[in-house]
């Protein structure tokens, strides 16, 4: 309930600030530019409650912060690029838009169908910033100027990234969306649900299936999905997953390890650090969905 009278609210804002001589960028019903970022709001299970969109000048109104480009896995030829980034703290903009309760975990969805998980800790640990402008530029005209990857609308870049837990030999990672066409917000606690192994509760922490859905949390749903939850770039969903896990563990494991070991045009990444007890752990956590 509170949410949606924000939501209203917020909306109302925006019709009367459009009648105003003195226009404010407000959220809008409607996409009005292909640059438009679709916001939605997610109940707990996983219904929709509003949509808004925010346009590249509402975004920018909004108070900025400025970072450096480097270390950024959609830009792997300009390791030590000084490009100057400027754009919104996620918390900033979940704060402008959902004001009677930030307590909400983002989800960025990716043209290309892959995504990019936001637990409301890693945004309070990290402070993803949704980046506007790159030397000034759009990032779709910085991309052209430079010849290089176009990110546009928007991509997820950081001030200084540690992470801030390891599981096995999973690393927590900085999630580097970009393409970014569409947020989802979400309860924090529904954003796993529905890859939560059973029976979770009763496992001891550091047993092989819980390890394994975290690094599944950081690793696997950015490109394969359990229905709603998760990417779809991979096209294989986590109940295929799960099957191959079962069915055949060897190659599950030597495919998450190394992918073009057993196809040579895989597009999947290569996991190469990875350990026995890594490639275990995930397996056994798929194993849990297995019929
Ligand atoms: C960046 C995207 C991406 C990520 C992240 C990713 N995958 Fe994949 N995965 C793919 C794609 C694409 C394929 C389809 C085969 C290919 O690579 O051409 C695939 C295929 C697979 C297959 C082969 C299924 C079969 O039918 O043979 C397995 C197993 C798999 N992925 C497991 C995982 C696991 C486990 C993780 C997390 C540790 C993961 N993937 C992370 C993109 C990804």
């Amino acid at each position: 309930m509170l949410r949606q009278a924000a939501l209203i609210f917020a909306l109302s804002v925006g019709l009367v600030a459009a009648g105003q001589q003195n226009r404010r960028p407000t959220p809008a019903a409607h996409r009005h530019s292909p640059s438009d970022l679709e916001v939605f709001i997610l109940d707990s299970s996983g219904k929709t409650i509003s949509n808004i969109f925010l346009s590249r000048a509402f975004l920018a109104g909004l108070p900025q912060k400025t970072t450096i480009l480097k270390a950024d896995e959609n830009f792997p030829e300009l390791p030590t690029s000084h490009a100057r980034l400027k754009g919104v703290d996620l918390d900033t903009l979940i704060r402008a838009i959902y004001p009677s309760d930030p307590r909400v975990a983002a989800v960025a969805l990716c043209r290309d169908s892959y995504n990019s998980p936001f637990p409301r800790q890693a945004i309070l640990d990290h402070h993803p910033i949704l980046v506007l402008t790159i030397d000034g530029l759009s990032p779709h005209a910085w991309a052209r100027k430079n010849h290089t990857y176009d990110p546009m609308p928007y991509f997820i870049a950081y001030q200084d990234f540690v992470p801030s837990f390891q599981v096995l030999n999973q690393d927590e990672r900085a999630q580097h969306p970009a393409e970014i066409i569409r947020l989802e917000l979400l309860p924090s606690t529904s954003l796993f649900t529905s890859i939560t192994p059973p029976n979770s509760a009763q496992l001891p922490p550091g047993s092989p299936v819980l390890d394994g859905f975290r690094i599944a949390q950081q690793n696997c749903i950015r490109c394969h999905n359990s229905g709603e939850t998760g990417g779809t770039k991979a096209h294989r969903t986590w109940q295929h997953l799960a099957e191959v896990a079962k069915s055949r563990p060897d190659y599950f494991a030597t495919w998450v390890h190394d992918p073009m070991s057993l196809k040579p045009d895989a597009k999947m990444p290569p996991n190469l650090k990875y350990d026995q007890a890594t490639l275990k752990a995930l397996t056994r956590y798929f194993q849990t969905f297995a019929p």
